[in-house]
């Protein structure tokens, strides 16, 4: 069985699923593996802010995905606007290398999209309202990724089984990725049917043989359940979710009383909060590092259904199967 829709047919996938971006964790062996998989593979363009970094690791992809004629695809997932000092430059070497799509979070997308338009590339935005969703379809975004509650990361406060009809609603002509607690096919199955062109999903790929992450937060994973994620705003200044234990319980879920005066103030705030997303993104870094003692494990609500670590191809194997097994069993019941 093939699924034919927005995201198939303008990825050129196999499966509508995308292997969303995530701070640290993404790498070039998990993108590869995404891609022979027959699904998209994205990354945090900030994940590689070594000079000529970036470059090489965008030629390598480009590389693979020509020589092995690769099912899926892969992204590049850039933060917009003032608090990603390396914005305009990420852009630019994309655009270079003609990266095949790009997923855009926070800032206005409008020069991603006119640049990545030219070469006929595609323009996803993280949306978690209406609101935003307006302003990145005003400047012509081709489609939204609806990240909503209980996503790893910056989760949206609302359900996706109201955030996408809503979308559907406002915009019905834009195409929708349904982003949070997604991990299996069933996940996947009830998401279509609420109106989404695919899925985008992150915690499900951290417990997976080729993530590079501490071995102790992939068991963090597997062994929490959806009582264990809680949000903190301590780590960018954004609330994010993470499982909580005792490294969390000393670090707080709260900024201090100076750190809200400081990305408040106006004359602070612009230079306050990139230092508090670098100074976040370092402690993320240095947590996840094997050998590492400290346990900051980003994760989010759907680590109640992950129950192994193992490669990627089995994962999008297994999601394929209970996808096929899920609309199955909808359709017996109709009768
Ligand atoms: C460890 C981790 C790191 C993340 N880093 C980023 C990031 O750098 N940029 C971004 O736009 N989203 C980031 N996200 C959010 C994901 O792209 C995606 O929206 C989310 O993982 C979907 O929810 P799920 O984890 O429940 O599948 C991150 C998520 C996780 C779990």
């Amino acid at each position: 069985m093939k699924i034919e829709n927005y995201l198939t047919k303008s990825l050129n996938l196999e499966l509508p699923i995308i292997m969303a971006p995530m701070h640290f964790v993404s790498n070039t062996v998990m993108l590869k593996a995404a891609m022979d998989s027959g699904i998209a593979g994205a990354f945090p363009s900030l994940n590689h802010r070594k000079e000529g970094e970036l470059e090489k690791v965008l030629t390598e992809l480009n590389e693979h995905k020509n020589k092995n004629n690769s099912k899926g695809t892969y992204g590049i997932n850039l933060i917009v606007g003032k608090s990603n000092p390396f914005y305009k430059k990420h852009l630019d070497i994309c655009v270079e290398q003609k990266v095949p799509f790009y997923i855009t979070s926070l800032g206005n997308p409008k020069e991603v999209i006119e640049k990545a338009h030219k070469y006929n590339a595609i323009v996803l935005s993280d949306v978690t309202n209406i609101a935003h969703a307006k302003k990145a379809d005003q400047v012509g975004c081709d489609g939204f990724i609806a990240v909503g509650a209980g996503a790893g990361g910056h989760a949206g406060p609302y359900p996706l089984n109201v955030l996408i009809p809503s979308l559907k609603k406002h915009f019905p002509n834009k195409p929708v990725i349904a982003a949070g607690a997604i991990s299996s096919g069933e996940g996947i199955f009830s998401m279509l049917s609420l109106g989404a062109s695919g899925v985008s999903m992150g915690t499900r790929f951290i417990a997976s043989n080729e993530s590079g992450v501490a071995i102790e937060y992939k068991n963090g994973i597997v062994n929490s359940g959806m009582q264990d994620i809680v949000m903190t705003d301590r780590l960018t200044g954004t609330k994010s979710t993470v499982i909580y234990n005792d490294f969390i319980k000393k670090l707080g879920l709260k900024q201090s009383g100076f750190e809200k005066f400081m990305s408040n103030n106006r004359f602070t705030k612009k230079y306050f909060k990139m230092y508090i997303q670098m100074r976040g993104m370092k402690w993320l870094e240095g947590a996840a590092i094997p050998g590492s003692k400290d346990s900051l494990w980003m994760a989010g609500q759907s680590v109640e259904m992950i129950n192994n670590i193992t490669s990627i191809q089995d994962i999008v194997n297994k999601l394929k199967e209970e996808t096929i097994i899920a609309k199955e069993k909808v359709d017996s019941f109709f009768v």
